[in-house]
C-alpha cells in the first residue's frame, strides 16, 4: 500500500505509523519527513497547572533527569525544574564514575546535593543506576576479577542503597541488562557486561536481592532501551526483556518494576500502538508496574525549521504517551532533561547542520514548547490511576 501526501496528512501521523508506510520516498528522506508533518494538529492546553501538577491529578507522578552541575549553578533552571518535577533522577551523579574514587571509598557529594535539592521541593527521587556497565570508574578494569567482582558488587550496591534507604521512591537497580543495540550471539540477547563475565546471568538477580535486603521500601526497577518501535531489534529487545522478568519472577527475584527510557527518534515512522499495548499489558500481567523512565524525542534528521520540527517533536510525545498511559501499570513520566539548553543529545546526537537540538519540553530560554502541550495534554487526557 502507497499513500500519497494528501492521504498521509488525512489520516494523522499515529495510522501512518502504526502501519509503518514511507510516503512514496525513502523512509528517512527529507520529502517523507515533510510528509510527517500536520499543522492541523490540536496542542491546545486549558489551565495553568504544571507538568507535575496534571501528572498529580491522574494519580501519575511526572519528572525528569536534572544534574549537579546545571541545577547548582542555574538558578532560573533550578526554580523552574522545582516548578515542573514531581520527581528527581541524577543524570549521572549516582553512576560508579561519579560515586566511586577509589575502590575503598564512596563519594556521595553530588548525589546528596541533588537528593536535598529535591528534598528541599518536596520532589521525589530516583536512584539511577546501581548496575551498568558504562561510566565505570578508571580504576574498575585494573581491579575487578573474578576472585573479588562479587564482593565489590554487593559491597556497592549494599552501601550506596543503604545511604540513600528511607529517601528513594525507586532505583533503577540494573540498566541496559540487554543488548538492545547489537546481537550477541546469546538467545537471551543479555549484554555482555563484565559482571555477566565474572558472575553469570544471576547477576542481575542478585543485584536485586542486594537492594531489596538494603532498602526495603525503594521500588525496584529494571531499566532498558530499544522498546518502542515495530523495528526488528525493539521487537528483539521486548522479547528478551519479557522473557528475563518472566525469569526473574519465577526465581523469586524482588523486582516491582520495568523502567522504559524511551530515547524516541523524531524521524522513525515505526510507532506501533497496539504492539506497544500489547508489551505493556504483557509486563503488568506479571505484577510489575512501569516507568517511563527517560523520555525525549531526538530531532537530528528532522527538517531544519524550528516549527516544523517542534510539531514532529510535541506528536511524537503525544503517540506515544495516548498510548503508555492507557495503560494502568504506568505510574510515572520522566523526561531526560526539561530543557534543551541541558540535554545529553547536544553531544550524543548533534544536528548535521548543527543547529541547536530540541527535544525537550522547554527551549534553551526556557519557554514551554509545543513539547509541553503535548505532555501536558497527555497527562490531562490519561485516565485517574
Ligand atoms: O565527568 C566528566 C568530566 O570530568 C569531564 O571533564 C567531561 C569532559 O567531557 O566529561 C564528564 O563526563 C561526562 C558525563 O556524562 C558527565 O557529564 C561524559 O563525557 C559523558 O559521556 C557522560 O554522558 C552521559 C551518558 O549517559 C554516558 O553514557 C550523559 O550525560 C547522560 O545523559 C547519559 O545518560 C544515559 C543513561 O544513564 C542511561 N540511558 C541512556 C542515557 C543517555 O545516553
Amino acid at each position: 500500500m502507497t499513500l500519497t501526501r494528501r492521504h498521509t496528512l488525512k489520516l494523522g501521523l499515529g495510522t501512518v505509523a502504526s502501519i509503518g508506510v514511507s510516503a512514496g520516498c525513502s523512509p528517512h528522506g527529507k520529502q517523507h519527513l515533510q510528509a510527517l508533518d500536520n499543522p492541523n494538529q490540536d496542542f491546545t492546553v486549558t489551565g495553568k497547572g504544571s507538568l507535575k501538577q496534571r501528572a498529580a491529578a491522574k494519580g501519575l507522578l511526572y519528572g525528569a533527569a536534572g544534574n549537579y552541575p546545571t541545577l547548582s549553578e542555574d538558578a532560573q533552571f533550578a526554580a523552574l525544574f522545582a516548578q515542573e518535577c514531581g520527581i528527581l533522577v541524577p543524570e549521572n551523579e549516582m553512576k560508579w564514575s561519579f560515586l566511586r574514587p577509589t575502590p575503598d571509598t564512596f563519594d556521595f557529594t553530588q548525589a546528596d546535593w541533588l537528593a536535598k535539592f529535591a528534598r528541599s521541593h518536596n520532589m521525589l527521587l530516583r536512584g539511577h543506576t546501581l548496575v551498568w556497565h558504562q561510566q565505570l570508574p578508571d580504576w574498575f578494569n585494573e581491579v575487578v576479577n573474578q576472585q573479588n567482582a562479587e564482593q565489590i558488587f554487593v559491597k556497592h550496591i549494599e552501601t550506596v542503597v543503604k545511604h540513600y534507604a528511607g529517601q528513594m521512591h525507586s532505583w533503577d537497580v540494573v540498566n541496559e541488562g540487554i543488548a538492545g543495540a547489537y546481537n550477541t550471539g546469546r538467545s537471551d540477547r543479555l549484554y555482555d557486561t563484565p559482571w555477566l563475565r565474572f558472575l553469570g546471568k544471576d547477576y542481575i538477580d542478585l543485584a536485586f536481592r542486594v537492594a531489596a535486603a538494603a532498602d526495603s521500601k525503594a521500588m525496584l526497577v529494571y531499566n532498558d532501551f530499544a522498546l518502542d518501535y515495530d523495528i526488528p531489534r525493539h521487537n528483539d529487545s521486548k522479547a528478551a526483556v519479557l522473557k528475563l522478568l518472566e525469569y526473574l519472577k519465577a526465581k523469586g527475584t524482588p523486582i516491582h518494576a520495568l523502567g522504559i527510557q524511551a530515547h524516541l527518534n523524531g524521524s522513525e515512522t515505526q510507532f506501533n500502538p497496539n504492539q506497544l499495548r500489547q508489551f505493556l499489558r504483557d509486563v503488568a500481567s506479571m505484577g510489575l508496574k512501569i516507568l517511563i523512565t527517560e523520555l525525549d524525542v531526538e530531532d537530528k534528521n528532522l527538517p531544519a525549521a524550528i516549527s516544523i520540527r517542534d510539531r514532529r517533536v510535541a506528536s511524537v510525545y503525544k503517540d506515544y504517551l495516548s498510548v503508555v498511559l492507557d495503560e494502568p501499570a504506568v505510574i510515572a513520566v520522566l523526561t531526560w532533561g526539561l530543557s534543551d539548553r541541558y540535554t545529553w543529545l547536544s553531544q550524543f546526537n548533534p544536528r548535521p547542520d548543527k543547529l541547536p537540538v530540541r527535544p525537550l519540553p522547554f527551549d534553551a530560554n526556557f519557554n514551554r514548547k509545543l513539547a509541553w502541550n503535548a505532555i501536558a495534554q497527555a497527562f490531562d487526557h490519561a485516565p485517574k490511576r
